[in-house]
């Protein structure tokens, strides 16, 4: 199975760990946006985009990203974030993002989120809330989580 990891994460590298951990478990690359070129994504089983969550919104890069995209034909793709609060459900800051994939007609699988060390503002002076975050039980989780949508896809792939 051939996979793909785009992230970015300029914080503290919280979200890069997350796509490392996924990416042991997928055999997948992580690259960041700008080296991809969108054409190729039709070469992979499963692509992955991930991000901080940087004032209520994914990252500006990976935005500017999907909106590049060309129509997504099916693609199997997942999202991943880490961030400071816990995602509340109506206000959704990765929802958009979903959407715009699911729009352009790539086949959107799950979400992955888990906290990460949140050190903005003058929460730098206390050395940060979430300190250790991801943990290693957040990166088991990941780790089960890319285990699942693997077993889905080549599922998937041999019943077709
Ligand atoms: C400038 C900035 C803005 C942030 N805004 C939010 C926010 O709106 N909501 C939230 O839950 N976390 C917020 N955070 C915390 C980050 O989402 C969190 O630290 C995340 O794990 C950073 O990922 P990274 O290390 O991969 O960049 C913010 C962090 C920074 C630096």
């Amino acid at each position: 199975m051939k996979s793909l990891l785009v992230c970015v994460s300029v914080s503290n590298g919280n979200t890069r760990r997350v796509a490392d951990r996924m990416a042991g478990v997928l055999g997948a690359e992580v690259v960041e946006p700008e080296v991809v070129d969108v054409e190729s994504l039709a070469d992979y089983d499963l692509v992955g985009f991930g991000s901080g969550i940087y004032f209520m919104a994914v990252h500006p890069r990976l935005w500017r990203f999907v909106r590049r995209l060309p129509r997504g034909n099916g693609i199997r793709v997942f999202t991943f974030f880490t961030s400071g609060a816990r995602e509340l459900p109506l206000l959704g800051y990765s929802r958009r993002i979903r959407h715009q994939l699911a729009s352009k007609g790539f086949a959107v699988l799950d979400s992955f989120s888990c906290r990460g060390l949140d050190t903005v503002g003058p929460l730098r002076l206390f050395g940060g809330v979430n300190k250790g975050r991801p943990n290693d039980s957040d990166l088991d989780r990941a780790a089960a989580f890319a285990t699942r949508l693997c077993e889905r896809v080549v599922r998937a792939q041999s019943a077709s």
